[in-house]
């Protein structure tokens, strides 16, 4: 088995080590170029650029598979829960019945927010987007909920991660009601964390909610889908920043600016606004479907492609089925769905798609998932990051405990002017 990568430059020759990973994925370890041959790589969007060796998700984009700490996550969304699905990727391994249940009790014991901060939200301007109320509240936790000096570095980081996944659901769901002009509904501790989010977000002294285990089963899955994607944007925006060594408020809330942009996971909404234009316009996909081949229009048909799956995205395809129970378990018709569903036939059997390896991605179904059940279009990323909290966490976790971790420093290749002189004001054209 070769072990090194021979590099040729004007006449020298270098070897590079070479490491493997546990499915045979192999990497060139750049980490001693510049010192031994002067030279930088140069990779925009770090499409061929491994940041870090990590034990927590495995993904083969040619295969469409994914895995949670080994786990297949069909697997998961079929026999797991959230809850679990976080411990998991945080700690490694499924938890016994009474870390879960522990797991559970801390949860529900952080999942108040600061009373304080409710004045927050309710000064933020009516047409805010959750998303930029989300990332301000998440770094404004430090400031309510500051390091007390007393505690073990260890507790403090517990803590931390027990209350972002607990308060940021409840924010969330708080965000939601004051932009109705609703009264806050706060969660009960005879709930569990999916149903808590549902009451929280609808019931009311008028009609009150009525928790369907369906739905409630069905959100888990939602959330278990997005809980983890190895580097992606969102989150190597966490380590990047969280490599500064900044508090970990921070680097979540990096992570939630990341996921906002639609090419990331703004896409949910991208998504539905997309087929509500399709809908609008009379429902045939072709147009778009032009408008998405077209060179010359920066269109892109939202919900399709991906950086690493050149196949079906796994998720996709439990997110589909997802839709489907729930849309009938409701006994709604979406139109939306059936326009998904024809715009996703069509395109897969266009050349263009098929030669540039576009399929469905996560987002393409989960927004009517989320339709269905009454999250309204501009919560729908805000749903995304709640589910990929855990994942944040676990990474960020995985770089503070990396004995190789560095501040993230990228370099460049200069193209800009060789030295030149200042030129006083008055000498300028
Ligand atoms: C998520 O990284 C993750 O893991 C992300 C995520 C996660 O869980 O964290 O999976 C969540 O972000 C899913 C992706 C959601 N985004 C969208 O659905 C937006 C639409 N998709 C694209 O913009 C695009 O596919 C990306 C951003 C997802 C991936 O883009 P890449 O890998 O940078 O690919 P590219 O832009 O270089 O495109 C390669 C080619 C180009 O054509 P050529 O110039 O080579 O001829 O494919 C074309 C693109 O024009 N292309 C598309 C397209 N996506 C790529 N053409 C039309 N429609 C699209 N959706």
């Amino acid at each position: 088995m070769v072990k090194t990568a021979k590099l040729i430059v004007n006449g020298n020759t270098y070897e590079l080590p070479l490491v493997v990973g546990t499915e045979g994925d192999t990497a060139i370890d750049i980490s001693r170029l510049r010192s031994e041959t002067g030279l930088i790589t140069l990779d925009p969007g770090y499409a061929n650029t491994g940041s870090c060796e990590s034990s927590i998700t495995f993904m083969d984009g040619e295969k469409g598979i994914l895995r949670y700490r080994g786990i297949p996550i069909e697997q998961l969304a079929e026999h797991s829960s959230f809850r679990e699905t976080a411990y998991l990727l945080i700690n490694g391994r499924l938890p016994s019945e009474e870390e879960l249940n522990a797991f559970s009790v801390r949860l529900n014991d952080h999942s108040l927010v600061h009373e304080d901060m409710h004045d927050f939200f309710e000064h933020f301007p009516p047409r805010a987007h959750p998303m930029g109320i989300l990332a301000s509240m998440v770094n404004a936790l430090r400031a309510f909920y500051p390091e007390i000096p007393e505690r073990s570095e260890e507790e403090e980081i517990n803590l931390t991660f027990s209350r972002l996944l607990s308060k940021l659901r409840t924010m969330a769901a708080m965000s939601y009601r004051i932009s109705m002009g609703h009264k806050i509904v706060y969660p009960r501790h005879d709930l569990s964390y999916c149903a808590n989010f549902l009451n929280m977000m609808f019931d009311s002294p008028v009609r009150p909610y009525l928790i369907d285990d369906d739905i409630v089963q069905a959100l888990n899955v939602f959330w278990i889908l997005h809980a983890d994607h190895e580097q992606n944007c969102s989150t190597a925006a966490v380590r990047l920043v969280g490599s500064a060594r900044v508090n970990l408020y921070a680097a979540i809330s990096a992570g939630i600016a990341a996921l906002w942009g639609p090419l990331h996971g703004g896409a949910n909404q991208a998504v539905v606004e997309m087929l509500l234009e399709i809908a609008d316009s009379g429902g045939d996909p072709a147009p778009f479907i032009r408008r998405a081949k077209d060179k010359n229009d920066p269109f892109r048909l939202m919900g399709f492609g991906h950086r690493i799956y050149k196949t079906y995205d796994p998720r996709a395809r439990i997110m589909e089925k997802e839709c489907n129970k729930t849309l009938n378990k409701l006994q709604k018709h979406d139109p939306l769905l059936d326009i998904a569903k024809k715009l996703e036939e069509v395109a897969l059997k266009d050349p263009y798609f098929i030669d540039h390896n576009l399929y469905p991605n996560v987002d393409f179904y989960s927004g009517i998932f989320l339709r269905a059940i009454g999250i309204p279009v501009n919560m729908f990323t805000v749903m995304f990051a709640i589910g990929r909290l855990p994942g944040w966490i676990s990474q960020w976790k995985e770089s503070v405990d990396d004995p190789h971790w560095r501040l993230h420093r990228p370099r460049q290749v200069y193209t800009g002017l060789k030295e030149t002189d200042y030129i006083p004001i008055e000498k300028r054209k």
